[in-house]
């Protein structure tokens, strides 16, 4: 029993990055400092995160318009938006109840949820309010639900376009500060963080007085990273699942191609036909069961009607196990190198950890 306990100890002590001292803050290392603010806002609202979202990523121009009505239309109540996909202004068009872009008027705000997120190059304290009335100002809305920090990494501001330069005198927890003030001012409702490795987290939660209330980041059957997710579960972050259908955004098709399309994959075809669901609806479901939120991003309406469908389908414990065979420790979207920055250390396939994955050896 102690070699046990000592062992988790241990185990959990190398994962998450933490020093082994025996220490009474060992045993709630990511207890933060004061007791976890609840946010005040002067919204109307207490819609908490829904369990599916709409992906924003990579719709361009009006078919990210088109895409937000779709959803709708379908009954999502959930935007995963950002700053840094350049199409906010497209997205407002279908958020302004006054918008002649729009076909079909908006539900009223306080019945759907709006993440954003405030790219690397505003991580500047006396950069972030602005970054995030941009932001509402393109979406045509008061406040946001959830803003992100996009990436534990703040880039020089006002370089020439696709030059970054990393700003190594702007930490994680200055910008963190600012974006607490965004709460105060009840611009949204919440904040939290994307992309971040558990050492940088550990940071934010010691130090913050509002803290995270969720996490985004890659996760999906090819990258489960359980016992990362367990850990939020433990901590009361919510864990927001990106690129949940894995290797199917086009970006990641060159990362490792001997892997499938996670929608041609066999293992998926047969338990998608044994549930009487589609293989993404399978996916998406599991996502969900596992208490992850997952936001697929499509621009095509019989599949954004599809991926909805997932809240229908369940799995059994032994079918949950079962997935949990099925991890391939594949990351697909790490601009570590282009950036020239650590990330995800001591992650799957993130920095740090001596786990080749399966399909990158050789
Ligand atoms: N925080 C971050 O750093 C970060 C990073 C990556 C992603 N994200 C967020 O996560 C969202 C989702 O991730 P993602 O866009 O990378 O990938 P994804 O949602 O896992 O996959 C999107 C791709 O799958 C296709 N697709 C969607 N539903 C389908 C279906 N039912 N059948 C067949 N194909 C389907 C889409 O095509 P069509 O559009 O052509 O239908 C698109 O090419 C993003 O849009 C973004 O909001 C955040
Ligand atoms: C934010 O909302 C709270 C609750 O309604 C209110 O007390 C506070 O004055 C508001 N703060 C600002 C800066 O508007
Ligand atoms: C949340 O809002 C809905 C609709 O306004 C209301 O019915 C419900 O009682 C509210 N719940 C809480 C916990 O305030
Ligand atoms: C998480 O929430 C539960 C229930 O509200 C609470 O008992 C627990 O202390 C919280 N844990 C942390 C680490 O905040
Ligand atoms: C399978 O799903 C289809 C379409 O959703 C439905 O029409 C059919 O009745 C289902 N079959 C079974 C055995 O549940
Ligand atoms: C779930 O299944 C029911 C019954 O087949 C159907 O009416 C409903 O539209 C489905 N929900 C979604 C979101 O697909």
């Amino acid at each position: 029993m102690p070699l046990v306990a000592g062992v988790v100890v241990l185990l959990s002590s190398l994962f998450l990055g933490i020093p082994m001292v025996v220490s009474a803050e060992q045993q709630t290392p990511f207890q933060p400092s004061s007791p976890r603010q609840s946010n005040h806002h002067s919204h109307n609202h207490n819609l908490s995160i829904p369990s599916i979202g709409l992906g924003l990523w990579n719709s361009k121009g009006d078919d990210a318009a088109h895409a937000v009505t779709y959803a709708f239309d379908a009954g999502y109540k959930h935007l995963d938006s950002a700053a840094a996909y350049g199409n906010e202004e497209y997205v407002g068009r279908s958020l302004s109840p006054s918008s002649k872009h729009s076909h079909s008027p908006p539900p009223p705000r306080h019945k759907y949820w709006v993440t954003s997120k405030l790219w690397n190059d505003a991580h500047r304290p006396s950069l972030v309010a602005a970054a995030l009335d941009k932001t509402l100002s393109d979406l045509s809305i008061a406040y946001l639900d959830l803003y992100l920090m996009h990436w534990p990494v703040a880039f020089l501001p006002d370089q020439a376009p696709g030059r970054t330069v990393v700003d190594q005198d702007t930490t994680i927890l200055d910008t963190w500060r600012a974006m607490e003030d965004l709460v105060r001012a009840n611009k949204t409702r919440y904040v939290g963080v994307s992309n971040f490795s558990p050492r940088q987290l550990d940071q934010v939660l010691k130090h913050c007085d509002i803290c995270p209330y969720a996490h985004e980041f890659e996760t999906h059957p090819y990258l489960q990273q359980q016992d990362f997710v367990d850990w939020h579960a433990d901590n009361n972050i919510t864990v927001i699942a990106y690129s949940p259908l894995a290797n199917m955004n086009p970006t990641y098709k060159d990362k490792y191609p001997k892997l499938d399309p996670l929608l041609e994959d066999d293992f998926w075809k047969g338990l998608a036909s044994k549930k009487n669901c589609t293989v993404a609806q399978a996916v998406l479901a599991w996502g969900i069961q596992r208490g992850t939120v997952v936001i697929p991003k499509s621009v095509h309406e019989e599949r954004i009607i599809e991926n909805l469908g997932s809240l229908n389908v369940t799995f059994s414990k032994d079918e949950m196990r079962e997935i949990q065979t099925q991890d391939k420790r594949s990351r697909f979207n790490n601009p570590s190198k282009g950036w020239g920055v650590e990330l995800f250390e001591g992650l799957d396939d993130g920095s740090n950890r001596f786990l080749a994955t399966k399909y990158d050896l050789r």
